[in-house]
């Protein structure tokens, strides 16, 4: 279940040196190709790529894992944030099959790797030491509270649990950017601007992951979500990403 596999989740930065089978990685390439992107016409690419071979790909400051997925993407509007809300279906999915991992946004290519499209961000992964064990209690996240994550609007029952898993989601440097504005049964998502540039690319990425959460909890609770863009153009603090309504499945 996502709500399960949301409240474990946890970045894993210390692995044990247990393989994966054969069949594990085939489960895995599967998992991968069942991820439901943001736009029907997105290229996402994801190469899995064990330890001993990152190097070739990628350079800087990783957390040391046996295994890796690189993920790139053709640039078009929004692929940041495709690329967060396609991995999180994945993290969710690795958390769920006892699998830890933890984005690594400090990465770049190395020379001569061969890396297609833009290069976005890598996936740590591995069976997790005995310490870094999954979360076990929702008081063990690092999270700003609740209503810091709401412009306008504080109370909305119908949406009040989506925006709580939302909050469950991982960001860089834990800087949660993401909020939303309630209205009814729908969601406007904005992101706060971050303070330095260097966080934008990294930051959009957490609004695909944070929206991720939404869609997972919708899918759970046999709802559906449709996309749109609203006028609303965010202000000088926060950057309008999109909207959406969330529906009943029978109303497709
Ligand atoms: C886009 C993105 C980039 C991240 N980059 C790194 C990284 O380079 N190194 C690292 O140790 N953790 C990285 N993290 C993990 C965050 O630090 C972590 O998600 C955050 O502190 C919240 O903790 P949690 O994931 O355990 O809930 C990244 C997370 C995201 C979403």
């Amino acid at each position: 279940m996502f709500t399960q596999a949301a409240l474990q989740r946890r970045s894993v930065r210390n692995y044990s040196d247990l393989k994966f089978s054969d069949a594990l990685k085939a489960q895995i390439a599967q998992a991968v190709k069942a991820l439901i992107p943001l736009y029907d016409d997105a290229v996402t690419n994801f190469k899995f790529c064990p330890a001993n071979m990152i190097r070739d790909e990628i350079k800087g400051n990783i957390v040391k894992a046996p295994y890796y997925i690189i993920v790139s993407a053709k640039k078009a509007d929004g692929y940041l944030e495709n690329v967060g809300y396609m991995m999180e279906q994945l993290v969710i999915w690795l958390t769920q099959n006892g699998i830890g991992s933890c984005y690594c946004g400090m990465g770049r290519p190395a020379s001569g790797s061969d890396i297609s499209d833009e290069y976005c961000i890598t996936l740590a992964l591995g069976f997790p030491s005995e310490k870094e064990a999954f979360r076990t209690a929702p008081e063990q996240f690092k999270r700003k509270a609740f209503e810091s994550y709401l412009l306008g609007d504080k109370e909305n029952d119908f949406l009040e649990p989506y925006i709580r898993y939302a909050r469950l989601a991982p960001s860089a440097i834990n800087a949660q950017p993401v909020m939303f504005e309630m209205a009814g049964n729908a969601v406007h998502v904005y992101r706060k601007k971050p303070h330095f540039s260097k966080l934008e690319k990294m930051q959009r990425i957490d609004t695909g992951i944070a929206l991720s959460h939404i869609f997972m909890y919708a899918r759970e609770q046999g709802y559906h979500i449709d996309y749109f863009k609203d006028s609303n153009t965010g202000n000088d603090r926060y950057i309008y990403f999109i909207s959406l309504n969330i529906l009943e499945d029978s109303n497709e």
